[in-house]
């Protein structure tokens, strides 16, 4: 089918699973393509799988990010074809943002307001992020949709926010992809210098320190402290939170539910995020 732009277009197609990206596609992208294509054929869903490339102002804290932003939808479109996608849907802005009439924001649920998490470095994204997915499930016929593990905060994100808005759309997680060297696979790891990029091998090691611990503050100490020997000096966070809601665990639930061990560092600049389940 190929891309589509034109809102009849997409409304048009059978029910599908939707794969939201912002486009510039890795690895870690394709394979969660090529698992919602499986998902899709598992359903009987005529729409089969559908990828979202839309670079979404809204979430960008900073304008000159956005501006920069990579684009490459012709390559994107090819890798898509290539795992089982059906059609690829890259939206102008006014689809997305129609000027005619009023934007609705949808509220952000409560795990994406924690203290000591994304909202620390980037306040505002995940109003973006909230504004765009309820746009994305209004125009494409979403029976389930696929976000990375990679991006945690955001996968309990999108699970609060169909709830809240009572969309019948299951939000189904896929994994982290990894390079052969543990480094999560993100669309900025290209921004790292060669010595920079050997230095974010020390998140993963932080975060498997950290998850062979089964005492909240002292896996964070271990993780802390593997970052500091690593040099990386500007740690976001580096916590273990409850994995449903993200909450810090109360005295006596650690062990009782499962964890998520999250790392938000800086290197060369480029904001880098990991997480792992916890404890290992
Ligand atoms: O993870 C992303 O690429 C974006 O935040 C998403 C989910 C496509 C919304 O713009």
């Amino acid at each position: 089918m190929g891309v589509i732009t034109e809102l009849d277009a997409i409304r048009a197609n059978g029910a599908c699973v939707l794969v939201p990206t912002m486009g510039f596609l890795h690895p870690g992208h394709v394979e969660l393509v090529r698992q919602g294509a499986r998902e899709a054929e598992a359903r009987g869903l005529e729409g089969g799988c559908v990828v979202s490339v839309f670079v979404n102002p809204s979430q960008f804290n900073d304008a000159r990010d956005f501006a920069v932003y990579p684009r490459e939808l012709e390559r994107d479109v090819a890798l898509c074809m290539d795992v089982g996608a059906r059609a690829v849907f890259a939206p102008p802005n006014e689809v997305m943002y129609p000027p005619d009439r009023e934007i609705r924001w949808p509220d952000v649920p409560k795990v994406g307001r924690l203290p000591g998490l994304e909202e620390v470095g980037r306040p505002g994204h995940f109003e973006g992020v909230c504004r765009v997915l309820v746009r994305l499930f209004e125009v494409v016929p979403t029976a389930a949709a696929v976000f990375g593990e990679k991006d945690f905060q955001q996968l309990q994100l999108a699970r609060s926010l169909v709830e809240q808005e009572a969309m019948p759309v299951e939000i189904l997680p896929g994994p982290t992809y990894r390079e052969a060297d543990g480094l999560a696979m993100s669309s900025r790891n290209v921004h790292l210098s060669e010595e920079g990029r050997v230095r974010a091998r020390a998140i993963g090691a932080a975060l498997r320190e950290g998850r062979a611990h089964d005492d909240p503050e002292t896996s964070e100490r271990a993780m802390a402290r593997v970052l500091a020997e690593a040099g990386i000096e500007r740690v976001e966070y580096a916590t273990v939170r409850c994995a449903h809601d993200l909450m810090p665990f109360e005295p006596g639930e650690a062990g009782r539910i499962p964890g998520r061990v999250l790392i938000t560092a800086y290197i060369d600049d480029t904001r880098l995020l990991d997480n792992m389940a916890w404890p290992a």
